[in-house]
């Protein structure tokens, strides 16, 4: 899927277009070099269009006749990209009313409103995926960026190739989510695969540096330089190369991607492909992972600056071994995908065994009918009471287990078996998470017997959770926890009020 992308990707041309066009004339225009295959527009600071021709060959076609531009006060550097602009040599074309697709989710208050329409907790989970996953223009545009970006890293390595990972392809992508970019230079360092006869074996002369991550550091080093220097509409270039991942952080102006490009992080593409199995295996997965991240979101328990919180990556694991314990099982544990895995999928990344089964055909469906209604309560109920201090969670063998360190939250990086991958999550942080979610649980527990009617236009349900806690909501739960908690008090002390009058009498009566 990921080379059927990359190849239309290659075919495509990202064109700033001036307001006022006609889009017949420009496909007319564009059609002198060569039929195109499909297009698109959308607007972010300006009006764009996505077109992509049927041949390869005409994209060299467009940019031969494409000039560089001719600036009265600043020079250009001349770096002939697929991103280009359309100029009107006069302005009397008339204007056309151009459908432009939409490349953001839904506002809150547009979203709350249809999630108060909704008529029962799953249709609100299934509104809310579809109103906030990526589009098919909207994954398109992520190939060509990467596309994009894959032309400036070849200037330097002819060979490379730029994959997206993440969220943009794992299938739990949100509009507006974060482009994340792998560059892949196994073809550079693998070419001569084919086999010299004779004595002889030629190698390249090249630089060599003490270590892997040396290396990493240098190439994207350069990379983030020739992106900051000759990258159109490539800005706020960040290297942040001491990281554990070194990376280049930018902004992607035209797309209005946030990019990180990274190299080296091979277990990062299979997580996504795991990721993406998981999501495609049941649809409740990807329904149930979206309202969580969304929840996580609405309670700044997720953030976009890296932190103490919990991460959208750390919190998919969650559900997803949520869904390995409810009984039956909704999701297979991935020891179980090891084990249907065949010759083809073996997989081994820097010593780890990365293996499990890629055909989806042969991971048998679950037999577990439960609503998302049902699931989204029990997670709440599920994670409100998980042990946390002293087990972990594990995607591999799908149960708890104790916990190896003392981190407060520990999930089992499933590729990297020794490794937490929420070890930056602090004590606060995961405590605001459990009172979240019994806050929730109780919510939705107490809708049970009196939901709000949809014509009394009461946030209900999944919107009602994702109200920001209100300190009288979060005081109603509180005082509610507290009140139980009184009660059992009492209810201890009247059980050891018993207890003494009838070992008195019974004292008494021997
Ligand atoms: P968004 O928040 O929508 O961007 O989700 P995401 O899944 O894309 O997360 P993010 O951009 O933070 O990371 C991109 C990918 O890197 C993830 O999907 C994982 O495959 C991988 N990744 C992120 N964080 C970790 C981590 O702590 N450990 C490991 N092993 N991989 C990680
Ligand atoms: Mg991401």
């Amino acid at each position: 899927m990921q080379n059927e992308r990359r190849e239309q990707a290659q075919r495509t041309v990202l064109i700033h277009c001036p307001e006022k066009i006609s889009e017949n004339k420009f496909l007319k225009y564009l059609s002198q070099h060569g039929p195109i295959n499909n297009h698109f527009f959308y607007e972010s600071f300006g009006l764009y269009a996505v077109v992509e021709f049927c041949r390869k060959e005409s994209v060299g076609s467009l940019q031969n006749g494409t000039q560089t531009p001719n600036m009265a006060m600043e020079t250009a550097i001349p770096f002939r990209s697929r991103f280009l602009s359309l100029k009107l040599k006069n302005q009397t074309s008339k204007q056309s009313c151009i459908q432009s697709s939409n490349q953001l989710p839904p506002s809150n208050r547009k979203l709350f409103e249809l999630l108060c329409y909704a008529e029962s907790i799953d249709d609100q989970l299934n509104t809310l995926l579809k109103e906030f996953q990526l589009t098919e223009e909207n994954t398109k545009l992520r190939y060509l960026t990467c596309s994009l970006i894959e032309d400036i890293a070849a200037a330097y390595f002819p060979d490379c190739v730029v994959r997206p990972f993440g969220s943009s392809v794992n299938t739990f992508g949100k509009l507006g989510c974060d482009l994340d970019m792998f560059l892949d230079l196994d073809e550079t360092r693998n070419l001569s695969t084919h086999k010299t006869s004779g004595n002889f074996l030629m190698e390249f002369q090249v630089k060599n540096v003490p270590s892997e991550r040396i290396a990493t550091q240098k190439i994207l080093s350069v990379i983030g330089e020739c992106l900051d220097h000759f990258g159109p509409g490539c800005v706020g270039v960040q290297k942040i190369l001491n990281a554990r991942c070194p990376l280049v952080r930018f902004s992607h102006q035209a797309s209005g991607f946030q990019c990180d490009l990274t190299t080296n992080n091979k277990i990062a593409l299979t997580s996504s492909e795991l990721l993406y199995i998981y999501g495609t295996l049941d649809s409740r997965v990807r329904a149930l992972v979206f309202g969580i991240r969304c929840w996580a979101r609405a309670h700044s328990l997720t953030s976009s600056i890296p932190g103490a919180w919990i991460t959208n990556f750390s919190l998919t694991m969650m559900v997803i071994f949520f869904l390995q314990r409810r009984s039956p099982p909704i999701l297979p544990t991935l020891d179980s995908l090891k084990t249907l895995a065949d010759a083809e999928d073996k997989c081994i990344i820097e010593g780890n065994n990365c293996t499990f089964v890629h055909d989806l055909n042969r991971i048998k469906p679950s037999g577990n009918t439960e609503t998302l209604e049902l699931l989204l309560k029990e997670f709440f109920e599920y994670f409100g009471n998980f042990a946390f201090n002293k087990n972990s969670i594990n995607i591999r063998q799908g149960r708890e287990q104790n916990k190896p360190d003392s981190s407060p939250l520990y999930i089992q990086n499933p590729f990297e078996t020794s490794l937490n991958i929420s070890k930056n999550v602090s004590q606060s942080q995961l405590q605001k998470f459990v009172d979240l979610a019994q806050e929730s649980a109780w919510i939705l527990q107490q809708e049970d017997t009196h939901r709000p009617s949809v014509s009394s236009n009461q946030p209900w349900g999944l919107a009602a959770v994702l109200l920001p806690s209100v300190p009288n909501r979060g005081s109603l739960t509180k005082k509610k926890r507290k009140r139980s908690a009184n009660e059992r008090v009492k209810n201890l002390l009247e059980s050891l009020k018993s207890n003494r009058t009838a070992n008195f009498t019974e004292t008494n009566e021997k």
